[in-house]
C-alpha cells in the first residue's frame, strides 16, 4: 500500500485547480478578473485588464499581441479563498492559440463552460468542451450576460444536452433575465438570493429572501411567475445533482449569473468549491499515482520562451501530480534517467514571478531556463514514474518555411528545433518528397504567425511561407494491414509525425470521410493520445 503523508493529504484536499474554457466575447475574462476580486487578489476590478494593456506596452515580443488585439501567452492564478486554494489556469480565448488551451487543460482537474445567454454553445466552446470529454474532465457550466436580452435559460439547457449529450443539471435559476433579472433561486435551499446594487468594481453582497417572500419584492411580475414556475418544473422533471456523474464527465452542474455586475459570481465560486475535485491520482506507466504519497512527481504542460523581455529565458510550466514539491529539490527527469536540481522554481503570477518554497497536487510551478525538458516530460522523485504523455490535435494549418538566407540556416534549424520543442507547432516529414523539407503545421494560423515572428526576432532569421492546400490531419492505424495499402485520394498525402507515426494529410473533412470509408479496416484519428 502506498504511504500516505499527513501534510500533502491535507493540501490535497483543499486544492482546487481549473480552467475557464469559452468563446471569445463570452466573459471569461471578466469573471476571471470578479473571481480574483472575491479572491481578494486585487481590490477593485478593472486591474487585470489594465495589467494586459500594460504588459502589451512593455513587451516586444508580445507586440504581436498589441497588433491583433488577443492575449498569446496564458499564466496560472492563484487565490485563497474560504480556506481553499484555488488556482486558475488562465488560457488563451483566441482561436488561434487553442492548441496551446489544449495541452492546458490537461493541467486543469476540472472545466468551467462560461456560455453568453444571448448566443449560447458556439464554436471555440465546442471544441473545447469535446477536449474535456476525451480527457474525461468534469464541467462546470456558468450561463454569462442573464443582464442581457437573451435566449430563455431553458433553452441553453436543452441546448448543451443535445449538443454535447450529457445531462445538465442547473444548481440555480436566475429570476428574470434581461432587464428584469433580479437575482438567483438557489436549487438545493430554494432560497433566492437577489442583488440591489449595481456596482461590478466591487463585491456585491446578496439579500437572502425566502420563495413565498418575493411578492414584495421588486420584481416585474411576469419574471417572477416564470422563474418560480421554472423552478418548480425543474424540481419535479429536472436531472437531480448526481456527484458520480459530474466526475466522470456524464453530467454538468449549471449556474447562472452576470460577470460584469458581479451578480451570481460568489454564489457560482461557493457553488464551484462545493463541487468541484480536489486533485486525484493520474495515470502513469505505473497506473494511477496517489498525490497524497510524500514522493513528489509532476509533468511539464507547457514551455514559453520570453514571457517578459527582462528575462531572455524560457520556463517550463509543471504540473505538480503527486507529494511535496521543495526548492532545491533533487529530481529524477526518467527520459532521459538523469538527476537534476530543481533551483529556480517560480510561482508565475501574471507577468511577476515570485520564488517557490514548497508546492502541492494541483499547484503549477515555472522552471525557469529548464534546459532538456520537453513538452509532457514527468520529473519526480522516488521510484520512476512517467505520466500519460500529451494529445496531439489534427492541425488546420500546413506550410512549408524556408530561410532564404543561407548564411543564416544554421540558427533558423535551431530555432525551429527549440519552438518545436515548446510545442509552439507541430512538424511532419514526408520521406517520399523530392524537397525533403519539413511541413509545418498548426491548430491557428497565427500560431505559424508567432513561429516566423520569433524566428526574425529571437534568431534573426528571415523566413518565406509557402502555404499547402491541406486543412485536416489524421493519424493512421493500419493494425495488421500494411500501411501503404491504405488507399487516398490523388489530393491527400501520406507523412510522418515528429514521433514517426504515420499521418494522413487532407483538404477537406469530407476528403478525410471518404478515405475512411474507403478503407474500413484502417483507424483514422483527430487527435493522438500518447506522444
Ligand atoms: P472574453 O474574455 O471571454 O473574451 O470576454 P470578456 O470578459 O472580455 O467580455 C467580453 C465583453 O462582454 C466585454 O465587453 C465585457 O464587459 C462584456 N461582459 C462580460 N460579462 C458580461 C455580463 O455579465 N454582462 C454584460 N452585459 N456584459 C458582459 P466589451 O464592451 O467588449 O469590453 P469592455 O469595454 O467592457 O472592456
Amino acid at each position: 500500500m502506498t504511504e500516505i503523508d499527513r501534510t500533502v493529504a491535507r493540501e490535497v484536499q483543499r486544492r482546487r485547480t481549473f480552467a475557464i474554457i469559452s468563446h471569445p466575447d463570452a466573459g471569461k475574462t471578466t469573471l476571471t478578473e470578479k473571481l480574483l476580486l472575491f479572491g481578494g487578489c486585487i481590490e477593485v476590478a478593472g486591474s487585470v485588464r489594465g495589467r494586459k494593456s500594460q504588459r502589451a506596452a512593455t513587451s516586444d515580443w508580445l507586440e504581436l499581441e498589441k497588433q491583433r488585439g488577443i492575449s498569446v501567452s496564458s499564466t496560472v492564478l492563484t487565490f485563497e479563498y474560504d480556506g481553499f486554494r484555488v488556482n486558475l489556469l488562465d488560457t488563451p480565448g483566441h482561436h488561434d492559440f487553442s492548441e496551446d488551451t489544449y495541452r492546458t487543460l490537461t493541467a486543469a482537474d476540472c472545466a468551467v463552460m462560461v456560455i453568453d445567454l444571448a448566443k449560447g454553445i458556439e464554436a471555440q466552446t465546442e471544441k473545447l468542451f469535446k477536449v474535456c470529454a476525451l480527457r474525461k474532465i468534469p464541467v462546470i457550466t456558468f450561463v454569462n450576460k442573464v443582464d442581457r436580452p437573451g435566449r430563455q435559460p431553458l433553452e441553453i439547457l436543452e441546448e448543451i444536452e443535445e449538443k454535447f449529450g450529457i445531462e445538465v443539471s442547473p444548481r440555480n435559476w436566475p429570476i428574470g433575465f434581461g432587464q428584469s433579472f433580479r437575482g438567483l433561486i438557489d436549487m438545493p435551499t430554494q432560497q433566492a438570493s437577489l442583488f440591489d446594487v449595481r456596482d461590478g468594481s466591487q463585491r456585491v453582497q446578496a439579500r437572502v429572501v425566502d420563495l413565498d417572500q418575493l411578492d414584495g419584492e421588486n420584481i416585474p411580475p411576469a419574471a417572477l411567475t416564470q422563474s418560480l414556475e421554472e423552478v418548480e418544473l425543474l424540481a419535479e422533471a429536472g436531472e437531480a445533482f448526481d456527484r458520480e456523474r459530474f466526475l466522470a464527465g456524464d453530467q454538468s452542474p449549471v449556474f447562472f449569473g452576470s460577470a460584469l455586475t458581479n451578480w451570481g459570481v460568489e454564489l457560482f465560486l461557493r457553488g464551484f468549491l462545493e463541487l468541484s475535485p480536489k486533485p486525484i491520482g493520474r495515470p502513469s506507466n505505473v497506473g494511477p499515482v496517489p498525490p497524497e504519497r510524500p514522493d513528489f512527481a509532476g509533468y511539464v504542460f507547457k514551455i514559453q520562451a520570453n514571457l517578459d523581455p527582462r528575462h531572455r529565458d524560457r520556463v517550463a510550466f509543471l504540473r505538480v501530480c503527486a507529494g511535496k514539491f521543495e526548492r532545491e529539490m533533487e529530481v529524477l527527469h526518467p527520459r532521459t534517467g538523469k538527476r537534476i536540481r530543481l533551483k529556480r522554481a517560480h510561482r508565475v503570477f501574471g507577468q511577476d514571478r515570485e520564488t517557490m518554497d514548497e508546492a502541492f497536487p494541483g499547484d503549477i510551478i515555472g522552471l525557469v531556463n529548464p534546459g532538456e525538458f520537453h513538452l509532457g516530460d514527468t520529473i519526480c522523485i522516488g521510484d520512476p514514474v512517467m505520466y500519460e504523455g500529451l494529445p496531439q490535435f489534427s492541425p488546420e494549418f500546413f506550410a512549408t518555411l524556408r530561410c532564404p538566407d543561407t548564411s543564416r540556416r544554421k540558427q533558423f534549424e535551431r530555432g525551429l528545433q527549440q519552438l518545436l520543442e515548446e510545442g509552439a507547432i507541430q512538424v511532419f516529414t514526408d520521406s517520399g518528397a523530392a524537397r525533403k523539407e519539413p511541413i509545418l503545421a498548426a491548430v491557428g494560423e497565427l500560431q505559424l504567425d508567432v513561429v516566423r515572428f520569433r524566428l526574425e526576432s529571437e534568431y534573426n532569421t528571415s523566413t518565406e511561407i509557402r502555404w499547402l492546400p491541406y486543412k485536416v490531419a489524421r493519424w493512421v492505424d493500419a493494425g495488421d494491414g500494411d500501411i501503404n495499402d491504405v488507399r487516398l485520394t490523388s489530393r491527400s498525402r501520406m507523412v510522418r509525425d515528429q514521433y514517426d507515426n504515420p499521418v494522413a494529410l487532407f483538404p477537406s473533412d469530407w476528403e478525410a470521410g471518404y478515405t475512411q470509408s474507403e478503407n474500413p479496416d484502417v483507424q483514422f484519428s483527430e487527435v493522438r493520445l500518447d506522444t
